[in-house]
């Protein structure tokens, strides 16, 4: 089944999207196996696109790589990407012995504050995935292909293994989904339609970097008093959350998007180091998004990362009203009124 090649040169490509989890991954165990099962949407247009170019190099054991991030190398994610790369060698046998230069570039800008390792990763490993079909046959199995590139990222990063997917994706071993698994996503077909045109709009609070990063954010639940029960919970909304999606039932995703968003942030706010990672302009944002939502009815509900940026959610139907609440109040809150409009999406595609 596995084929050997002699001297080979050549290059793949792909764009991948970034995702939001509405119920979220925040805990993990083993090799990067999650502690509760996520759910969440594919986003389109916050997206990596990364050009993969590979050649038989010197070294037979390992690979080696340089890596270009928007036409500058960049020692530091190289060296991330080196050893994931090299730690994957039982997975991905073929890139044994192989020299790899990568030319990556993200559709947002820099110093969104957005986190690209979801995008960035999940691109990188399609790349490998790519490049397998030259070896192993099982590869041209679409469903085989995506679950190893699913594998394959969340080596990376964890919620990467989410955003080879389109639409929504689960990650995350739990009863309540045949064929669910810790090691790999699975696609999420089992939504309503007005959830796969659905709205995420980023509202930039901050250009900062995260000030913990998310390994060093997920090992704080380690000795938090309340991750059983956060794990747990995160299970009942996860079942609560499947059914919403299912009935197209906006008002109670909404509160479980809310909730969870909320959940993460009390979770490291009562960590050791305790951390607080939404800004003064994250909570102004929230209030002013359930205000509206009480006074107009309008369905808009928020999600936040593990960061001070607000994801504005609401249905397609209602965009032109959101596009004019956006240019009259959020913007205001927004670093330089940056909005990043994004969508639920189709997933990564080869370029
Ligand atoms: C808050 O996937 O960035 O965005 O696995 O350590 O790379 P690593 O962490 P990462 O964690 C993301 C956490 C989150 C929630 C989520 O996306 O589910």
């Amino acid at each position: 089944m596995y084929k050997k090649q002699k001297r080979m040169q050549g290059s793949v490509a792909w764009q991948s999207p970034s995702n939001l989890a509405i119920t979220k991954y925040w805990g993990k165990y083993g090799v990067q196996l999650p502690r509760n099962p996520s759910l969440s949407f594919t986003l389109s247009n916050a997206h990596t696109r990364t050009k993969m170019d590979y050649k038989t190099g010197q070294d037979k054991d390992a690979v080696n790589l340089k890596f270009y991030f928007e036409g500058k190398e960049n020692e530091a994610f190289g060296k991330r990407v080196f050893l994931f790369l090299n730690s994957i060698l039982d997975l991905a046998p073929w890139l044994r012995g192989l020299e790899l230069s990568f030319a990556s570039e993200n559709s947002f800008p820099h110093s969104s504050g957005i986190a690209s390792s979801a995008s960035g990763m999940s691109a990188i490993a399609l790349c490998v995935c790519s490049l397998g079909k030259l070896f192993d046959d099982r590869l041209n199995d679409t469903a085989y292909f995506y679950k190893l590139a699913s594998n394959l990222s969340r080596l990376g990063s964890g919620s990467a293994s989410r955003s080879v997917y389109p639409y929504m994706a689960l990650w995350g071993e739990t009863d309540l989904v045949h064929d669910s698994s810790n090691e790999h996503a699975i696609p999420y077909h089992d939504i309503d339609p007005v959830f796969k045109s659905f709205h995420d709009d980023i509202l930039i609070v901050s250009r900062k970097e995260k000030s913990v990063s998310s390994t060093a954010g997920h090992a704080l639940m380690d000795d938090n008093i309340y991750a059983d029960k956060r794990y747990e919970q995160a299970e009942q909304r996860l079942d609560l959350l499947m059914a919403a999606l299912r009935t197209g039932d906006i008002p109670q995703f909404g509160k479980i998007a809310e909730d969870e968003a909320l959940t993460l942030h009390a979770l490291m706010m009562c960590s050791n180091p305790s951390y607080i990672l939404m800004e003064a302009e994250s909570i102004s944002l929230i209030k002013k998004i359930r205000e509206i939502r009480q006074d107009t009815k309008l369905p808009i509900y928020f999600s936040l990362d593990a960061g001070p940026n607000i994801h504005l959610l609401y249905p397609d139907e209602i965009v032109d009203e959101v596009k004019q609440l956006e240019k009259d109040v959020f913007s205001q809150f927004c670093v330089d009124g940056l909005i990043i409009e994004d969508q639920v999406g189709s997933g990564p595609k080869p370029f």
